[in-house]
């Protein structure tokens, strides 16, 4: 079934030949501490005292009163520090470079979350850290930016291409290339070669296990339906991959944009607008045009705008185990309007695709089914497009205050 890092026809490793010692030892690395019952004690040690694990399991009672149908729990990812899933991640991998006596991390990062996570881990284990990221992203989560270099990380602007995550993931691959000895590649979702896709997903699956347990200890049985939002798919397998043999309906919902009919959007799965190729060193589902060429991409939520998707998501679709829909910008803004109003809970604008998706089927389900919800990150970081998507007078006179004040 896995072979190698292939999922069905999906994954891989196709890399630069000069690459091939640095992909062994990682896998070498990372196939030792699999089976070495001290690094997941150790790891469980780092995540529970220094990040905020296990992360609460809340039951959404105004949301469920407002459906009227299925009981809706949400699993608080967003309660871990930095303040999404992308710590477990990043603990795990900066651990392993511990293990392999690595001096330097290097990332890529999106919506910026990634880039904080690891600029934190880098502060903690001593690392020196640099963040690539695109100039897009740069601009419209400053505020991530900020943080990242007060923790110590050099963050460096990608103007290639279309200066998302796709070229931010470009730059850290070449700068891998001229600094394999000291350096490992902290590579924020299950995506690209292998062994990223399974090793991301295995340091994210402590998600599910929690999930599985938390649920099962206040309900007594499992959910009908999990949701989970889909942009390179850490969180997504992280949370489904506990269920994936329980009879659990497993939905992962993908960025519509403006609309899955227009070139405004990033749905490689959940539409027939993606197709099979090779890029970024594995093969999986691509939204690509005829001759391969990677195409634009639109979401709200910068975390959402990959053109690619894992290879282990796209083999769950192909077996038809996960279910793939889309949101658009505004069912998201919608959802999370009301996730704020009705449970005072504040998701990133990525984990809103997956309230949105639920909101949609909530009433369909009958009232004794639960609906889990994985809030994959706090929406604190998305303050500047919310509050322009909502046209908020007041944040908009505070901002060209400050604009005065810095003489702009
Ligand atoms: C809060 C949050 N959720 C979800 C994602 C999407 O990533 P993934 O699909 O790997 O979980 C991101 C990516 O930046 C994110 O910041």
């Amino acid at each position: 079934m896995i072979n190698r890092g292939y999922y069905g026809e999906f994954g891989g490793g196709f890399i630069p030949e000069i690459l091939t010692t640095t992909f062994d030892e990682l896998v070498d690395a990372f196939e030792r501490v699999k089976t070495d019952p001290s690094f997941w004690q150790e790891y469980m040690h780092i995540i529970s005292t220094y990040s905020c694990r296990p992360t609460s399991l809340t039951f959404a009672e105004n949301l469920t009163r407002y459906f009227g149908g299925a009981r809706i729990y949400v699993k608080r990812e967003d309660l871990n520090h930095t303040g999404a899933h992308k710590a477990n991640n990043v603990m795990g991998q900066g651990l392993l470079a511990k293990r392999m006596g690595k001096t330097r991390v290097i990332a890529e990062t999106g919506a910026g979350q990634h880039g904080v996570a690891t600029a934190t881990m880098a502060a903690r284990f001593g690392f020196r850290c640099t963040i690539y990221m695109g100039e897009v992203d740069v601009e419209r989560q400053r505020p991530n930016v900020f943080w990242m270099e007060r923790l110590g990380a050099e963050v460096i602007p990608v103007v290639d291409g279309t200066r998302i995550l796709k070229d931010a993931i470009n730059e850290a691959f070449r700068d891998w290339v001229s600094n394999m000895d000291g350096t490992h590649y902290v590579l924020g979702t299950a995506c690209g070669p292998h062994p990223f896709p399974e090793m991301v997903s295995y340091f994210q699956s402590v998600i599910g296990k929690e999930a599985r347990e938390q649920i099962l200890e206040r309900e007594n049985k499992l959910p009908a339906r999990v949701y989970a939002c889909v942009g390179g798919g850490s969180n997504a397998l992280g949370i489904f991959s506990a269920f994936l043999d329980d009879p659990v309906e497993l939905v992962g919902v993908e960025a519509a944009g403006e609309g899955l009919d227009t070139e405004r959007h990033a749905s490689r799965l959940a539409s027939d607008n993606g197709s099979v190729g090779v890029a970024q060193g594995y093969k999986t589902y691509f939204l690509q045009d005829r001759d391969g060429q990677m195409k634009e991409t639109h979401s709200v939520a910068a975390g959402l705008d990959y053109v690619g998707v894992s290879p282990i998501l796209a083999w769950h679709r192909e077996r038809g185990r996960i279910r793939f829909e889309a949101a658009t910008d505004s069912e998201v803004l919608d959802a999370m309007s009301l996730t704020i109003r009705k449970e005072g809970l504040i998701p990133a604008l990525e984990s809103a695709h997956a309230f949105a998706q639920a909101f949609k089927e909530a009433a369909d389900l009958s009232v004794g089914d639960i609906i889990l919800i994985n809030q994959s990150g706090r929406g604190d970081k998305d303050i500047f497009t919310i509050a322009e998507a909502f046209a908020d007078p007041g944040w908009k006179d505070f901002i060209r205050k400050k604009g005065n004040d810095y003489g702009a």
